[in-house]
């Protein structure tokens, strides 16, 4: 077992670099199976998720190696139309290839998807967006059997934007004869860079990023190379470390216009913050004061995946703040392990209401998901004594050698193999 051990208390300065972003990138590996030539993921994420979805890729036929900091993906051998069941349920992101393989096969089948345990997950919208694009879908013994011999461009009504789902669809109809119209799409900014990659490939795609996307189907998609965007999340959780050990650091590569509402957060809390893209510089006060309100929305509201984060921060800011999780139902998980090192939290159902306490301290605690473990590494930043982080597996998911990046900020953290 892997154990992150942090001796806690010291304060992060200097600068650090983000890379590209999880969730732009394993949808842009998806969209890859589409093009016709081989595709270059440039400056890929060495993230287990990518692995994850690497491996999908080969099982479905794709060649596919990592060359330098790319991810080379040749589709041409694409053949197999049903997702292995094993990797799928690991990784929740699996279900939007069910759009690229609709689209270039026209058949699909999968399993119910995995991922991080943080709530039901239901992919009701997804198959909802796909039947609308003439896709006939029927359950047979657990599976989801996806038939699109008489795909057609389509207009589809989300009831929620959900992320996965906008992706799926765009991705569904790009090779799809017709037009395509989504509305109350998902605008996360990792929509508009999935846009921007599959009109690298020669799509037709226009609207990303705003509450309305129209894809024209176009017949086949050449090869690209392309570089995903920053992880704002990842920028994100850096700021709050040296926010919550009163630092002083500068995040480089980081897309701040992307990030308004974390900033803007940290901003209450009593952070200094300089923005522009390409550069956060963040000055924390010797004392966080507590944000009384946050509330998690779709983009451009505050993210979920930064929920866990702030909520480290909340528990030794002066003063009370409240959370209102409403994006996924389970995201509190790491409330438990908190409280055991001497934060005050109180939860009921989406509501997570911390008073600020003076110091927390050292202690044995576990990751439950992947935002939540990179939570309590921050607790432990902060904490009086040694912290010791369980389940590193899953912070790997979506941080490259996170302990790396802390240390050369000055943290104590060091990963052993327990
Ligand atoms: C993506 C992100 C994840 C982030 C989330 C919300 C990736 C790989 N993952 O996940 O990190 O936390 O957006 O910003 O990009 N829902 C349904 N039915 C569906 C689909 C979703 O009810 O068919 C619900 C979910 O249960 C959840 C909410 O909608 O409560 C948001 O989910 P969604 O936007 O789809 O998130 P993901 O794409 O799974």
């Amino acid at each position: 077992m892997r154990i992150l051990r942090i001796d806690g208390g010291h304060r992060l300065a200097g600068e650090t670099r983000v890379g590209c972003a999880k969730n732009a990138t394993l949808p842009i590996l998806a969209a890859a199976l589409l093009a016709d030539d081989p595709v270059t993921i440039l400056k890929a994420p060495d993230i287990a998720d990518v692995e994850i979805m690497r491996d999908i890729l080969k099982m479905l036929g794709c060649e596919t190696v990592r060359l330098g900091d790319g991810v080379m993906v040749d589709p041409t051998g694409l053949k197999d139309s049903a997702l292995p069941d094993q990797l799928a349920k690991k990784l929740r992101s699996s279900v939007f290839l069910l759009g690229p393989m609709l689209g270039k096969l026209r058949r699909a089948t999968v399993t119910y998807p995995g991922g991080c345990d943080i709530g039901l997950r239901p992919i009701d919208l997804h198959l909802k967006g796909l039947e609308s694009l003439g896709v006939r879908i029927s359950e047979e013994g657990g599976l989801i059997v996806c038939d699109g011999s008489a795909m057609h461009g389509g207009v589809v009504h989300f009831d929620y934007p959900s992320v996965g789902a906008t992706e799926n669809v765009m991705m569904a109809a790009v090779l799809t004869p017709g037009r395509t119209v989504i509305h109350n799409a998902a605008r996360e900014p990792e929509i508009l860079d999935l846009q921007r990659f599959i009109n690298e490939m020669g799509g037709n795609v226009s609207g990303g990023g705003l509450q309305t996307i129209v894809i024209d189907g176009v017949k086949r998609l050449r090869g690209a190379a392309y570089r995903p965007m920053p992880d704002r999340i990842v920028a994100g959780t850096l700021l709050a470390a040296a926010a919550i050990t009163g630092g002083e650091i500068t995040v480089l590569d980081a897309m701040a216009s992307d990030m308004m509402a974390i900033i803007s957060k940290l901003r209450e809390m009593g952070c200094r913050i300089q923005e522009s893209d390409g550069r956060i510089d963040l000055i924390a006060p010797r004392r966080l004061r507590a944000f009384k309100h946050l509330e998690t929305q779709p983009y451009p509201g505050f993210p979920t995946d930064m929920q866990a984060q702030m909520l480290a921060l909340a528990t030794v800011a002066e003063g009370s703040s409240v959370i209102l999780e409403k994006v996924f139902e389970n995201r509190f998980t790491h409330v438990p392990d908190f409280t055991r090192m001497g934060a005050d939290i109180l939860v009921n159902d989406r509501v997570a209401v911390i008073r600020g306490v003076s110091r927390l301290h050292g202690a044995r605690v576990t990751s439950r998901d992947l935002r939540g473990g990179a939570a309590l590494v921050l607790a432990g930043l902060a904490a009086q004594g040694i912290t010791d982080v369980e389940q590193v597996a899953l912070i790997d998911r979506g941080y490259e050698r996170l302990e790396e990046q802390l240390s050369g900020l000055g943290a104590r953290i060091t990963r052993l193999e327990a």
